[in-house]
């Protein structure tokens, strides 16, 4: 069994050595601070973007790591043999460098030569082009020459081959970077039963099928474009590869298994559950989705208690609330011990400390505390309705879970062991009341969970416009020095930081307020253009000095034309339209946080 520890340096010196001579970067932080629009790092491109944009990295042009990633996109799905929510990214590019000849044949050789897979198990995916993209020939040509038959080279839309963070070119937000992509995928030759519908003629299952036959081990994507407006895609300038594997697919792929929970990434967790629980993995279909899923999320909540979040009902520690309670729902299935491991990971790029160790385990402990008292209220409800042989309605049943965060599936669950069912047209009122709730945390969510993508509801980004009306106006009021340090949005408030040696006086306090009101009453218009960086930093629009920006960058403005406008503003969006839409704010608090900054917080003034 190789290890993941073997493989990851496998692929690092394969990249690092001549030919290649790529230089090895440490991976980003988990959570990136100062972004509103994500949650965490969710590719290994993400902290990237400004190189892959134009401006040059210090590390040079050709780099290699292994970025650890969080995808909450499939939580649902976790439970298979292959999704998780946390995984490893190993991950090589070309920053305006080489190209699609060097980086297929690379990634080939690492695949067949380096790993030894067999050339025959490989497939390949390209991009068949649409009406902005010509269809990607090229790729396909030089797979060819490489030595997969093209019976083994699948064309697909921009659905399947085009990589951005918000999907493909008809998704993907304005000011977003992508191109088409060239997967390879590792076949295990096994009919796994069942078929996704496929409009490739003739073709029953197919790489991008999800019986379980294929596994995608590697994506190159080939960052050429950026989205500059709805419909319009323009040339970066210059060409990128982005390459990322998923290190515990890979790892399956070399062992040949189809189960990424039976490699070496989850060999001590499984194993450790396996022995508490007393249950053998891979015996029984329902005990190893239990295992799975709490095998995943104890990683993944590792990894983020590791980064400073802790459970909350709010962004990123309501992430982990789910992940921690989740895990616990399926640990009570499989014994009466509530029992969250401990996973000693390599996380946020550090390998936790025995300081950090005992931490993890207070933070976990203190969740599972709070989440028994909600078990044991909801296990009392619904003992004392089974005792007095009430009838249950789907409403009680309902107001369970909602009220007291009691899961669902075990109230089904207990009644059932109770002989007590719900009446058709209980069940019926559970049903509709629950799909309801689904619907509403499915829309939650997927604003959350897109791709790592933060929370885009209507109140955060409002709130996210009245902020850059707040920074205008705290340089026009304050002074010039004022600049972001930190910012954090949620749907109820907006905090940001900035430099001042003292508190500001009540006085300029209620200027600020005033003057950000001011320009929300006048209902100022929101735009932005796209724009060369010496440019945008030459009309004096702000920026974060510790940021990075590439060649090209998005300044957004507020005010009836760009000469005169009210904020000018370095950002990738989104914002309203335009600012009546936003509503009356207030400046609720402000700290003064040391290291010489304050801190403001902006929320809607009710
Ligand atoms: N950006 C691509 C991905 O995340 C390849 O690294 O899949």
């Amino acid at each position: 069994m190789t290890t993941a520890k073997q493989l990851r340096k496998k692929y690092i010196n394969f990249f690092k050595l001549d030919p290649r001579n790529h230089v090895e970067i440490a991976p980003a932080p988990l959570v990136l601070e100062n972004d509103p629009t994500t949650l965490f790092t969710s590719a290994g491109m993400q902290p990237l973007v400004p190189y892959l944009m134009g401006r040059p990295h210090p590390k040079g042009k050709r780099l290699v790591d292994s970025q650890p990633s969080i995808r909450l996109g499939d939580i649902e799905e976790v439970g298979d043999n292959r999704h998780t929510t946390f995984f490893e990214m190993l991950g090589n590019w070309s920053l305006g460098d080489y190209f699609k000849e060097e980086q297929l044949s690379w990634i080939f050789e690492f695949f067949t030569k380096e790993l030894g897979l067999p050339k025959q198990r490989l497939w390949v995916t390209v991009f068949e082009g649409d009406s902005q993209v010509p269809r990607d020939q090229e790729s396909f040509e030089i797979w060819k020459k490489i030595g997969i038959p093209e019976s083994r080279i699948i064309f697909y839309p921009a659905s399947k081959n085009w990589w951005s963070m918000t999907g493909s070119p008809s998704e993907m937000q304005v000011g977003h970077i992508g191109g088409p992509d060239s997967e390879v995928f590792f076949d295990f030759g096994e009919d796994m039963g069942f078929h996704e519908k496929s409009n490739l003629s003739g073709m029953k299952c197919h790489p991008n099928c999800d019986c379980g036959r294929f596994l995608e081990i590697g994506n190159s994507v080939f960052i050429q474009y950026i989205k500059i407006s709805e419909g319009q895609l323009k040339e970066l300038p210059q060409k990128n590869v982005d390459f990322g594997g998923g290190l515990e697919r890979i790892l399956a792929s070399v062992d040949n298994t189809p189960d990424v929970f039976s490699t070496d990434s989850f060999k001590e967790i499984i194993g450790e559950l396996e022995e508490r629980f007393r249950v053998k993995y891979g015996k029984d279909e329902s005990i190893d989705r239990s295992l799975r899923i709490i095998a995943d999320h104890a990683r993944a909540s590792t990894a983020l208690i590791s980064c400073g979040i802790t459970p909350s009902n709010k962004a990123h520690g309501y992430v982990l609330r789910r992940l921690i309670r989740r895990s616990i729902v399926h640990a009570k299935r499989l014994s009466d011990q509530i029992f969250m491991p401990f996973v000693d990971l390599w996380s946020c790029g550090v390998p936790i400390s025995r300081v950090d160790r005992e931490y993890v385990k207070k933070v976990l402990d203190e969740e599972i505390e709070k989440f028994e008292r909600v078990l044991e209220t909801g296990m009392k409800k619904i003992s004392t309705i089974i005792k007095n042989k009430e009838r249950i309605s789907g409403k009680v049943a309902f107001d369970l879970y909602q009220s007291e965060g009691f899961p669902i599936e075990l109230t089904l669950e207990i009644l059932r062991d109770h002989g007590v069912e719900l009446s058709q047209k209980d069940k019926a009122l559970f049903q509709e009341e629950f799909e309801k709730h689904k619907e509403r945390s499915r829309t939650t969510s997927a604003g959350i969970f897109k791709g790592g993508l933060a929370d885009d509801s209507s109140q955060t980004i409002r709130l996210h416009t009245a902020t850059h009306l707040l920074l205008a106006s705290l340089r026009k009021v304050v002074g010039d020095h004022v600049v972001q340090k930190g910012q954090n949005i949620t749907r109820e408030r907006s905090r940001f930081d900035f430099p001042n040696p003292e508190k500001l006086t009540d006085e300029q306090l209620r200027k600020v307020e005033e003057m950000v009101n001011k320009a929300i009453e006048e209902d100022l218009p929101v735009e932005y253009q796209v724009m060369p960086i010496n440019d945008a930093l030459s009309s004096g629009a702000i920026h974060a000095f510790d940021e990075r920006y590439g060649d090209t960058v998005k300044v957004y403005f507020i005010g009836r034309s760009w000469k005169d406008a009210f904020s000018r503003e370095f950002c990738g969006g989104p914002h309203v339209k335009s600012t009546g839409e936003i509503g009356r704010v207030r400046i609720k608090k402000q700290e003064k946080i040391g290291l010489g900054l304050v801190r403001i917080y902006l929320a809607f003034d009710k």
